[in-house]
């Protein structure tokens, strides 16, 4: 049997970090850009544009991450020291996966019953009042505060096992030998 490496591949590596920042961003911007500036506003097709292109690599970089992360060997799961704690880690992994997942489908069905790929792109037609008669906005608006505290448990993990547990778990999300 061939030992498992101590390190993820360099292109989930990769993925990982850029998708962090790319999903912090478009958290922060939505929750204090988009959320707070009115429809009427001349700046808000601006925005809209912005947090659509994020979602849309943020889309297309999640599959291709799971794609990766499906072709790819990990390390061994980091243990906690705690059975049950141990149990959640990949629980909240897959959340975390999901709840990307529920954004973008969410967000993607918004824009999709409010016209607004042809109204942030090419110009045609305007902005409604605002977006909340939507189903999919009040899921948007939800699975937003849900992935907030995903995200925020996922880090308070990580700096446990990396200044608690003292186990060097930030180098497995680091380029070098495997
Ligand atoms: C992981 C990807 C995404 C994240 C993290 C994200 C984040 C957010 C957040 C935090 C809000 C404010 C929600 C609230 O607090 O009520 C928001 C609003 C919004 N998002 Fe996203 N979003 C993502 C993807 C998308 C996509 C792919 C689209 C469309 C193609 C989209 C379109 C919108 C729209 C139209 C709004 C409503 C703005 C308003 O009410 O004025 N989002 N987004």
């Amino acid at each position: 049997m061939k030992t498992l490496p101590n390190r993820y591949h360099g292109a989930l590596v990769l993925l990982h970090w850029l998708l962090a920042l790319l999903i912090c961003v478009a958290l922060l911007m939505g929750t204090f850009a988009l959320k707070t500036t009115p429809n009427s506003a001349p700046e808000k097709i601006d925005g809209l544009r912005g947090h659509m292109v994020a979602g849309g690599l943020i889309l297309m970089l999640t599959l291709l991450r799971l794609f990766v992360r499906i072709k790819t060997r990990h390390p061994a799961p980091a243990s906690t020291g705690n059975a049950l704690l141990d149990r959640l880690a990949p629980l909240t992994h897959w959340g975390l996966y999901l709840l990307v997942l529920l954004m973008l489908g969410s967000g993607i069905a918004m824009s999709v019953m409010a016209g607004l790929p042809d109204i942030v792109f090419g110009g045609i037609g305007s902005l409604p009042s605002n977006f909340d008669t939507l189903p999919p906005r009040a899921v948007h608006g939800l699975v937003a505060k849900l992935l907030a505290l995903a995200i925020g448990l996922h880090i308070a993990a990580a700096l446990f096992h990396q200044f608690v547990r003292r186990d060097r778990l930030f180098a497995r999300m680091g380029w070098g030998p495997r």
